[in-house]
């Protein structure tokens, strides 16, 4: 798609696509069209950009800067070098596509959960030639996402796993649909498909235990739950009950059925999932209702309506022209309680309003929850929240509306090393009626938008921020952004057309993650170390350890980094996605290791451990990816000639029991 057009996701559909490729495209299209050259811009690196970045003298900077363990453009490193001993230890798998998954020596990879089993008691088994949306919402949804483990009663063997769906693909879910472009599509799908669709999406909460043989689901729990996007959820926090969340559903705007495109998230430390909604745009319908529309400015700076599913042919709510303010209802972070089966979702709008990828926190020394998140499009910002109200550890009831108020932050890195969090708050600097914001509830609708005008600084694509518990430093998964020019080039940004993406470490001081600024350094920067695409991987690290697109992390109880990655291929690395570890400190600061690759096609999401790390879950989502229900490149992981591809969840364990890696 074309970036010249006011917004590229409006432009029209060239080419043959699934939805995972408008997804890509779609987060690698510009929303975001001010110029945000940020004043750190301006000042003078110690090098210049060029110099840095590109050429030999780029490449021996950066190759530099990993062997010592230090940065070159920073000498007070932020980690200091006190770690000499690889702090990981798993033979590596070798990186290549298969269409077979495969885990370290050592080491089970057993499938615990695919598209279609069974959730809620009286669930029908999964019938891909007979699918309905009845059983649809009885079943694991498609496209298994975010995972967070918790716990019941304190035990790492028997917890609920909360997954996320983020979205469907219909080449690969339905038979005879094949690959073809959008407008084929659009005369094929049938009210039928989009609503076995829609139930396909959402979440499902499962338990789950560990026994003699291996993790299973607990059928019929009491806890098992499918939520989708028809779930009733209520509107929550500063936006509840406003004018531009009123639709005839909910005519005093603090209703809204259903969430979708939930990509990553978190759990808060009192046991509940945050669910992040991301591309929501593609869901809206409308494209001629643009010009004009109360909301244009709004819908254009969120890429809407980007029409990539015929939900809005069949449900008027997703037509941009019969519910005007339905999109605002949308791109939240929602919180639930999957210890109550019963409660209901509340979308928490003080988080604010934009392509949201995850929903990490932490609770910061001065007892206050901290959510750190990325808005995940080329060009578009980091953000935090910090609660007002401090975390009650002992009693969770008393944290049931803690997300409703605090004050959410944007990021501006400057060259010098240093990221000042922006607040949004309206009245504030330009945050106020003279740029059409009359309250919080208008800054939070449009936090895009409220950001651009701060000055945020434009990344490469914000995927996981992840902070890390044991050490205050915080990570933030940048996947890639080959839209980046040479004339764009920024310290923390620091390659043109960035195919491979990097990681940024952040580290405030004294591990107050409630502060103005912070510390900050690159990490890694990603690709084939040999191919002189400026990778910045530690020397350390083998042909099969390197990455491209690092996308979601976890951080194990010792605090290390666990990678996982979307974009891998054949193609572009010689290589599935997969989990890689990373270690942050000491000599081999930026050493990364292949611990699992993917099966072909397949992206990996979710990562998350058991609490004594004895356990992986990670999620594959997407097998087969770029083919067809008739035709999959895998059909992994059943290999049943009668069964398409499933993207399905894996724990992953010792075989001899004890700590992954
Ligand atoms: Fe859903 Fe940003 O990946
Ligand atoms: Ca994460
Ligand atoms: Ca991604
Ligand atoms: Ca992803």
């Amino acid at each position: 798609m074309s970036d010249n057009t006011p917004n590229g996701n409006n432009a029209p559909s060239k080419h043959p696509l699934s939805n995972s490729v408008a997804f890509e495209e779609s987060e690698d299209t510009r929303c975001n069209n001010t110029n945000n050259r940020t004043i750190g811009d301006i000042i003078e690196s110690r090098f210049t950009r060029r110099q840095v970045l590109k050429g030999s003298l780029g490449v021996s900077v950066m190759a530099g800067m990993a062997a010592t363990g230090g940065n070159l453009l920073f000498p007070d490193p932020v980690i200091a070098d006190d770690t000499p001993d690889a702090t990981f230890n798993f033979k590596e798998v070798e990186a290549k596509v298969t269409a077979d998954h495969e885990v370290a020596e050592g080491y089970s990879a057993d499938i615990l959960l695919r598209w279609g089993d069974p959730v809620i008691a009286g669930a029908p088994p999964f019938d891909p030639t007979d699918q309905s949306a009845e059983a649809q919402a009885m079943q694991f949804g498609y496209n298994n996402d975010f995972l967070g483990f918790i716990p019941l009663n304190d035990s790492a063997e028997r917890g609920l796993l909360v997954v996320n769906h983020e979205y469907t693909n219909e080449e690969l879910m339905f038979p005879g649909m094949g690959r073809q472009d959008r407008d084929a599509n659009f005369a094929l799908i049938t009210k039928e498909h989009v609503d076995i669709e829609m139930m396909a999406h959402g979440g499902t909460v499962v338990e789950i235990e560990n026994g003699a043989n291996g993790w299973q689901v607990v059928p019929d729990s009491k806890y098992n739950r499918r939520i989708t996007a028809e779930t009733e959820m209520l509107i929550s926090g500063p936006c509840a009950g406003h004018d531009r969340m009123k639709t005839s559903y909910s005519t005093d705007g603090t209703k809204v059925r259903g969430m979708f495109n939930n990509c990553a998230g978190g759990v808060t430390p009192w046991g509940t999932w945050l669910a992040a909604e991301e591309n929501v745009n593609g869901y809206f319908w409308n494209k001629d209702a643009l010009a004009g529309h109360p909301e244009e400015r709004n819908l254009q700076r969120m890429g809407a309506p980007g029409q990539w599913y015929s939900w809005g042919k069949f449900h008027d709510r997703f037509d941009i022209a019969k519910e005007p303010n339905e999109l605002n209802r949308f791109g939240w972070v929602v919180e639930i309680d999957p210890k109550d089966p019963t409660s209901t979702p509340k979308k928490r709008t003080a988080l604010g309003r934009f392509k949201h990828e995850g929903a990490e926190t932490i609770i910061n020394t001065d007892g206050r929850l901290v959510v750190y998140m990325g808005d995940d499009q080329r060009f578009d910002y980091v953000y935090k929240f910090v609660s007002d109200a401090v975390v009650d550890t002992e009693n969770p009831d008393n944290n049931t509306d803690l997300l409703d108020s605090g004050v959410l932050s944007v990021a501006r890195f400057d060259e010098s090393g240093t990221v000042d969090w922006m607040p949004l708050v309206f009245g504030q600097g330009p945050l106020t009626e003279e740029n059409d914001f009359a309250s919080q509830a208008d800054v939070l609708i449009e936090t895009r938008r409220a950001a651009d005008l701060l000055g945020a600084t434009p990344m490469d694509r914000p995927e996981d921020v992840q902070p890390n518990k044991r050490t205050g430093a915080v990570y933030v998964l940048l996947t890639n952004n080959t839209k980046r020019t040479d004339e764009q080039l920024h310290a923390a940004n620091p390659r043109a057309e960035n195919k491979f993406g990097h990681i940024i470490e952040i580290q405030p001081a004294n591990g107050d993650h409630s502060l103005a600024s912070a510390r900050w350094e690159v990490l890694v920067t990603c690709g084939d170390p040999t191919a002189n695409v400026g990778a910045s991987f530690n020397p350390e690290t083998t042909e099969n350890g390197w990455f491209g697109m690092p996308d979601n992390c976890a951080i194990d109880a010792d605090g290390r980094l666990w990678i996982a990655t979307d974009g891998n291929s054949g193609k572009k690395t010689g290589r599935t996605d997969g989990v890689w570890s990373m270690e942050t400190a000491g000599k081999l600061r930026g050493t990364s290791r292949h611990f699992y690759r993917c099966p072909e096609g397949a992206e990996l999401c979710g990562p998350t451990f058991t609490p004594d790390d004895t356990t992986l879950f990670v999620a594959n989502q997407h097998p087969a990816d770029g083919s067809t229900f008739d035709e999959p490149s895998t059909r992994w992981p059943d290999f049943d000639d009668k069964l398409p591809p499933r993207p399905s969840v894996v724990a992953i364990t010792k075989k001899d029991g004890g700590k992954i890696g």
